[in-house]
């Protein structure tokens, strides 16, 4: 994730421009830089570091100029140094450009423009663009036509925006996937990722959507679709009336924004002082019984945790869905219950916590919202900090609560040297890559995942499976696809198929798989079996996999595609990726994404 921005303005603009970017930094923060115009010249400064650091060591709010685009960096493609920093020249620096989102057929333009003489001076995926502006506007003479003409050659989620020494009084700029808003001032306009870019100068917005592009002048601007070039007609956005839109940072839903917030969501988890994990461990080791609990996506929550704490500490953990709590759990003053809650308010989990408190048991709770009952029930809270989750359905805070068990499970089996301190070590530079890995295929998968979910949003009866850990994330990801969709998905282990519900199997009964990677050489063979068991029977089987997985892609009729990742974080992956899916299917059925039917972010009543 990154953070982009510009300004056209008749007044210099440096030191606003550098304000949105600081105002963005929330979305990257490993360099950053300017691009201003000035004289007919483009020029750049930028660096390494924060951008109070990078201010620091290039001036850059000295640069003189009245259009400009900024940039605040979170590296994907490419380390994190100076010559990949943003902005982006092209060969003859004619062009600048700053980019969000990852181009994910940058090698190919990269290696084909290599071969026609063009000289790289970044590894990022974004430079391409630079060159492909310059090459079109080469032949055409005209910087709206070339960048049009680049953009038609790049694939994947972005958010682009360029100026040109061709045409100083004019930003270009476009998204796919990526956000992007106008800010429409008094005689300068703006583009930020987020409202937040501009706030402080206008309250008006302007929306783009994906597929369209936009030219900003001083006191006007345009917005046409890349594809027909055909003009749109927007409406403008007074942000005090709508401040809801504000949030959502240019996303057009909350869901797909938490979706995407997950790389820093994975690095808030991780950020958890190591004392308030160890707090838990302490407690889950003191117990007799310890019980995981939740309701909702939050037992599922439960079950993933407790197929972590079996696998890797060697121990076993009760769970139990809240609203059953009571008549299934025998609870005494040895044991623990640990209340899994984003809301920290649902009235069965505090009624389940109840009933452990009257039996004076220990109590204890993973709650995303301070402040709330729930933490403040229990005897010892660890606070997710995951930062508000808006949409309905849970998919970020969730998604943090299982990296939060997963680091209590780790922390159990090093205790009981169940684990070496290499294997340790191992599994948390596992945790420390995975929201880097997230950030690349959300950017490289969305697009796919929306044209899987068009294709197949007509089918109403969906079975999820998965084997071993991953059968809870299915379970989880059915979850996310009936409140979304309004769809049918049942959710059950792999192995369970064949015990009833093969009865159902026929060709419109779609079944997606959560296949481990091929290493996982029990848990691959047994989730291969059950695919065999409906393709024996006509069904049309989805699933996802991990590279080099040839027996799993010779048996599928759809295959999403991941990279190999560490065993650890490879159920996670599937599970974000689920979360898209369930997104893009709602989005084509035209469902209330936010704010699905008859559901409520938190249930208070019982
Ligand atoms: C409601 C929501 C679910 C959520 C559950 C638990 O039912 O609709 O999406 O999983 O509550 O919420 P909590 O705030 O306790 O995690």
């Amino acid at each position: 994730m990154c953070g982009i921005s510009g300004i056209v303005s008749s007044e210099n603009i440096a030191k606003d421009l550098f304000a949105s970017i600081r105002n963005l930094e929330y979305r990257g923060y490993d360099s950053c830089g300017l691009a201003v115009l000035k004289d007919g010249q483009i020029q750049i400064r930028k660096n390494t570091g924060t951008v109070e650091e990078v201010n620091a060591k290039e001036q850059l709010t000295r640069l003189k100029g009245n259009v400009g685009i900024a940039h605040t960096r979170w590296a994907t493609h490419g380390g994190v140094t100076k010559a990949n920093s943003h902005p982006h020249f092209s060969g003859d620096e004619a062009f600048a450009i700053v980019h969000n989102g990852i181009f994910s057929n940058y090698q190919d333009l990269r290696e084909a423009l290599a071969k026609q003489g063009v000289q790289f001076r970044s590894m990022t995926d974004s430079e391409v663009f630079a060159h492909l502006v310059e090459q079109a506007y080469e032949e055409n003479r005209d910087v709206e036509q070339a960048f049009l003409q680049a953009l038609h050659r790049v694939e994947g989620a972005f958010a682009i925006a360029l100026i040109s020494k061709h045409m100083p009084d004019t930003l270009f700029c476009a998204k796919q996937d990526s956000p992007l808003i106008l800010g429409i001032g008094d005689g300068k306009n703006f583009i930020g990722s987020d409202i937040n870019a501009f706030l402080a100068y206008t309250k008006q917005a302007v929306t783009l959507d994906d597929g369209e592009y936009a030219a900003i002048r001083r006191t006007s601007y345009y917005i046409k679709k890349v594809g027909t070039g055909k003009p749109v007609k927007k409406k403008m956005l007074i942000i005090d009336w709508d401040v809801e839109t504000t949030k959502k940072g240019g996303y057009s839903h909350y869901m797909l924004k938490e979706i995407f917030d997950q790389p820093n969501t994975a690095k808030q988890a991780l950020q958890i002082a190591l004392s308030e994990i160890k707090q838990l461990v302490h407690m889950i080791n003191k117990s007799k019984i310890c019980y995981l609990m939740g309701v909702g996506t939050t037992y599922y929550v439960a079950l993933v945790g407790q197929y972590y704490f079996a696998q890797f500490a060697d121990r076993y953990i009760a769970t139990g869905s809240s609203d059953e709590f009571q008549e299934a759990a025998v609870v005494t003053k040895d044991d623990l219950v640990v209340a899994i809650s984003q809301s920290g308010e649902t009235y069965d989990t505090k009624m389940g916590l109840g009933f452990a408190q009257s039996h004076n048991a220990k109590t204890a709770g993973i709650v995303n919202v301070m402040g709330s009952t729930i933490s403040m029930m229990v005897d010892h809270v660890i606070m997710q900090g995951s930062g508000p989750e808006i949409c309905v359905v849970s998919t970020k805070a969730a998604f943090s609560q299982m990296i939060i068990l997963m680091r209590v499970a780790i922390e159990i089996a090093l205790l009981k040297e169940k684990i070496t301190k290499d294997a340790y070590e191992e599994y948390y530079a596992a945790l420390n890559d995975f929201p880097e890995i997230i950030e690349r295929v959300l950017n490289e998968q969305s697009g796919f995942v929306r044209n899987l979910a068009v294709e197949t949003s007509h089918i109403p009866n969906w079975i999820f499976l998965g084997c071993g850990v991953y059968y809870p994330i299915a379970m989880e990801s059915a979850l996310k696809m009936k409140e979304v969709t309004y769809l049918h998905a049942e959710g059950m282990p792999g192995g369970f198929l064949k015990h009833g519900t093969l009865a159902m199997i026929d060709e419109k009964l779609y079944s997606l798989f959560f296949i481990p990677l091929p290493e996982q050489e029990e848990l691959h063979k047994r989730t291969l079996v059950a695919i065999e068991e409906i393709k024996a029977r006509g069904g049309t089987v989805l699933g996802f996999a991990f590279q080099n997985d040839e027996k799993a892609e010779k048996l599928l009729d759809y295959i999403i595609q991941l990279p190999k990742v560490h065993p650890l974080v490879a159920p996670l992956l599937e599970l974000i990726v689920a979360q898209l899916l369930s997104y893009y299917t709602a989005l084509d059925l035209g469902r209330n994404i936010d704010k699905p039917r008859n559901l409520a972010k938190s249930v208070t009543v019982a």
